[in-house]
């Protein structure tokens, strides 16, 4: 079982390319059926989910391998439209190629892709949005059998600005007669990724990034090469990582205009943020303030997935800083582990109350899910000694290699295998 160990104490200083964006490929991936062809997805990034969404498509006879950083897909030889319930629980977001299958193939086959650590995940809206389009689904027994011999497009209201279900539903609508508008659609920078590589493909998609989304249904889609956009909550851990420790980074391909709440809470914190073209410096020198209430909400909103980081990052703040998390019932279950390093946090159901502490020390911490391990590599660049990070596969589904990054950057971090 591989941890990671960080001695904590020193400043960060580098810089570093940021990858590719997990929330970004994967819907492209599912998005990689409609083509039928051939697609490279070039600055592709080598995670865990981005495994699972390989297998998924070789489980649906089509192909997939690399080149360099690039993933070479092929979907012509799509010969199934089930998915298994295990590579369905393999991974959360497998709900995203429903609406890809159920157009490509007129029917499709799948499991519930079950909850997570974050709290239960519905796809109603999913499947609402499905049967508006004239899908029949019956759900029995936790599997969903899908029909749609021909798909319709119409206008389609979301009750909430779903990320997963404004992109199934964008995907399903490639393949239905007319146009469709997805009207309270979410406005996350990854749905614009996806507009853009499919309008790559030959199709008929605009208004993503606003709350309207229109796309022209039944255009013959090809295959082509498509730049993946940089992962912005990467770049918003990384920034957080240099605010824990202290220290001057550059961070090559970050976009502050995809993470601008981020960054003001920074700012406010202390840390001076400077963009240019081609990427962000952070630089803090001095110990950080606490910062206005944080309150998670949909893009642009502060983004849910940067939480943990921020929170991390100001552990050792003057003051107190208030978390409200409004989108996942339970996101704060990296705060145990960051109180067992000496934070003084107070959770009272969707508020946490962050207390500077003047001290944190290194411990044994174990991830509880993806970004509240990233958190816990943030504060263990602040604490005193050796923090020892167990069950890090959580990470891995969302970081290519964070203890390369972070060592790029200064940080004296290593994986190894713990003795059972
Ligand atoms: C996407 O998840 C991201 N994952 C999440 O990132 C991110 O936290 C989330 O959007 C919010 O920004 C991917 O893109 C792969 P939602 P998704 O549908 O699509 C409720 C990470 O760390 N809801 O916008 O599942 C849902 O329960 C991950 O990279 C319904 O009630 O998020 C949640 O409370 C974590 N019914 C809220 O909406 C539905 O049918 C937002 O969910 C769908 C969602």
């Amino acid at each position: 079982m591989s941890q990671l160990l960080v001695r904590g104490g020193r400043s960060l200083t580098g810089e570093v390319a940021v990858q590719g964006a997990k929330n970004s490929v994967l819907p492209i991936l599912a998005a990689t059926l409609l083509t039928g062809g051939q697609v490279e997805l070039r600055g592709c990034p080598r995670l865990r989910d981005v495994d699972a969404s390989i297998r998924i498509l070789k489980a649906l006879g089509c192909g997939a391998h690399w080149e360099g950083d690039s993933l070479l897909a092929d979907t012509a030889g799509l010969n199934s439209c089930t998915v298994s319930d295990i590579l369905m629980r393999e991974m959360r977001s497998s709900a995203i190629f429903l609406g890809a299958v159920l157009a490509r193939c007129g029917e499709a086959k799948m499991s519930y892709p079950g909850g997570c650590e974050l709290g239960p995940r519905p796809i109603d809206l999913h499947l609402a949005g499905l049967r508006d389009l004239g899908a029949e689904i019956q759900d029995s027994g936790g599997v969903l059998r899908c029909k749609a011999s021909c798909l319709r497009g119409r206008e389609l209201i979301l009750s909430l600005p779903s990320v997963g279900a404004t992109e199934n539903l964008m995907l399903a609508a490639c393949g239905a007669e007319g146009v469709t508008t997805i009207s309270n659609a979410a406005r996350e920078p990854e749905i614009v990724d996806l507009q853009e590589f499919l309008n790559a493909c030959g199709a008929g998609v605009s208004g993503a990034g606003t709350s309207t989304v229109t796309i022209e249904g039944r255009r013959p889609l090809h295959g082509c090469a498509y730049q993946i956009m940089p992962d912005r909550i990467v770049a918003a851990t990384y920034l957080c990582a240099a605010a824990s420790a202290g220290g001057e980074i550059y961070l090559r391909n970050a976009r502050e205009g995809q993470l601008a709440t981020v960054a003001a809470a920074l700012r406010e914190a202390g840390c001076a943020i400077r963009t240019d073209q081609k990427g962000m410096r952070c630089i803090c020198r001095e110990r950080l303030r606490s910062v206005r209430p944080v309150r998670t909400a949909p893009y642009p909103g502060f983004p849910t997935d940067a939480q943990a980081v921020l929170m991390a990052a100001l552990l050792r703040s003057r003051g107190a800083t208030v978390f409200e998390e409004t989108i996942f019932e339970n996101r704060y279950r990296h705060v145990d582990e960051l109180v067992r390093m000496g934070a003084d946090i107070r959770v009272m159901g969707r508020v946490a109350v962050v207390t500077g502490a003047e001290v944190l020390h290194g411990a044994p911490v174990r991830c509880t899910d993806l970004r509240g391990g990233a958190a816990l590599c943030v504060a263990a660049l602040a604490a005193e000694g050796e923090t020892s990070i167990a069950e890090i596969g959580h990470i891995d589904r969302g970081y290519e290699c964070i203890e390369r990054d972070l060592k790029t950057l200064g940080a004296e971090i290593a994986r190894t295998e713990m003795e059972i």
